[in-house]
């Protein structure tokens, strides 16, 4: 069948592929914001020591089962156990529904793109985004090119598309970001924004803050929908799990970190409040740099950085989708590929227009675009990613010794796969409902 030998050609490649999976919108537009207002450093320490030793057991065995099934999600779980097929089902449903909001935040990025490089630099950020959010062609219109965009990768395949796009992208992004957090460290505010987001205050650690640090963690390594397991089946035998998983979580904190100390000391130089998500991103951040000298120079490169990092992480949904129709309908990559566009197109459009035509169109109090954020966010990714556990746990006997063998790790890994990081994870979901 088709796809069944393909690897990533080198370890960096898959690093810089995984990496570009979870470095996205949630680095920049989130945590930055939700450690500062949630202790600072004392919200980064427990982050680190969750994602260190909580988040890090189901990204491993989400590596662990791609490589060692070497295909797609609902395959690989059928060979776990064929009566949980419907957890790979379920993992492919969230990894539809994701990108359905996703890409409206894409078309945005694109619209502010061609904004800063037109010059045409609006007044007023908020009367505009909220203008333009609201119309119906152009909006819908961007979401699909975005859509579009990251389909053309695995279209092209994992060797010559997917690989090629992170190989490219993650290292302009790094440095666009490193000139960016500089050039923000010499700004009057900068030291104030350093200390918003870094300066430890031991009030808000509790229960909540716990949740909230556990609930970024698992979002931001796009652990829970088979995306990682998806890039992990096309690892080197040699390759090393474990080591893998911690060069992930390094890399990505480290972005979050340089997103923060790129965005504080800017928005503290011009003192606004600071903000997070669409507001921060598409009013805050633009007036700011409008402000700037260069105003367009510097506007143009942060919705670049902000389109590579969401671009890589679409890459990487739409891929995990396209294996498994590959796999479960026995077509080819390409009719995968344009079966999965038209899906997550015909669903993106009322995503999209629910900032404008269908605002008044609501369930639970939620737009639809609100309802796939929370419904996959708060209920899909921790549901999926406890069935994930649980199978890893208790139906692959071994994978804890083939993982880090019969020593002290493996015991401690097996207890928290088994036990800690369930129970954990049924805290996290029953918050979240
Ligand atoms: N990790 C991405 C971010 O931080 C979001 C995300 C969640 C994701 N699950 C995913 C990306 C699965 C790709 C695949 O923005």
């Amino acid at each position: 069948m088709e796809d069944e030998k393909v690897q990533w050609s080198s370890h960096i490649s898959f690093i810089l592929a995984t990496v570009g999976s979870a470095v996205g919108l949630g680095n920049i537009w989130r945590f930055p914001y939700i450690m500062g207002k949630n202790g600072g450093a004392v919200f980064l320490i427990t982050y680190l020591l969750l994602i260190a030793f909580i988040c890090v057991i189901p990204l491993c065995c989400e590596l662990f089962i791609g490589k060692k099934y070497k295909t797609d999600t609902i395959q690989s779980i059928k060979n776990i156990n064929p009566k949980f097929k419907w957890v790979g089902w379920l993992c492919i449903l969230t990894v539809i529904l994701i990108p359905c909001f996703y890409f409206v935040v894409g078309g945005w990025i694109l619209n502010y793109i061609w904004l800063f490089l037109s010059h045409h630099i609006p007044a007023n950020f908020t009367q505009y985004f909220g203008a333009y959010s609201s119309q119906i062609y152009m909006p819908v219109i961007l979401t699909l090119l975005f859509l579009i965009m990251t389909a053309i990768f695995p279209y092209r395949g994992v060797n010559d598309g997917i690989e090629k796009a992170n190989n490219i992208m993650m290292p302009l992004f790094a440095i666009i970001l490193i000139i960016l957090a500089i050039f923000a460290l010499t700004l009057p505010g900068a030291k104030e924004g350093l200390l918003f987001m870094f300066k430890p205050n031991f009030s808000h650690f509790d229960k909540t803050m716990i949740l909230t640090a556990l609930g970024q963690a698992l979002f931001t390594l796009s652990i829970g929908m088979g995306t990682i397991l998806t890039y992990g089946s096309y690892m080197k035998e040699k390759t090393n799990i474990a080591k893998s998983a911690y060069q992930l979580i390094f890399f990505d904190t480290l972005i979050a970190l340089l997103a923060g100390i790129m965005i504080f000391p800017i928005v503290f130089s011009f003192g606004v409040e600071p903000t997070a998500g669409a507001s921060l991103v598409f009013i805050s951040l633009p007036e700011m740099f409008s402000k700037l000298p260069f105003s367009s120079f510097f506007g143009l490169v942060f919705f670049v950085l902000l389109f590579f990092a969401s671009i890589t992480s679409g890459i990487s949904m739409m891929e995990t989708g396209i294996l498994s129709f590959i796999k479960n309908f026995n077509i080819s990559r390409k009719k995968a590929t344009i079966i999965l566009t038209t899906i997550i197109g015909l669903i993106s459009i009322p995503s999209t227009l629910s900032f404008g035509v269908l605002k008044d169109f609501t369930l639970f109090n939620k737009t639809f675009f609100d309802l796939l954020d929370y419904s996959t966010s708060n209920i899909l990714l921790p549901f999926n990613t406890l069935l994930i556990c649980l199978l890893s746990g208790w139906c692959i006997k071994s994978l804890w010794k083939e993982l880090l063998g019969e020593n002290i790790f493996g015991y401690i890994f097996n207890i928290l796969l088994k036990f800690v990081v369930p129970v954990i994870l049924i805290c996290v979901l029953v918050t979240g409902i």
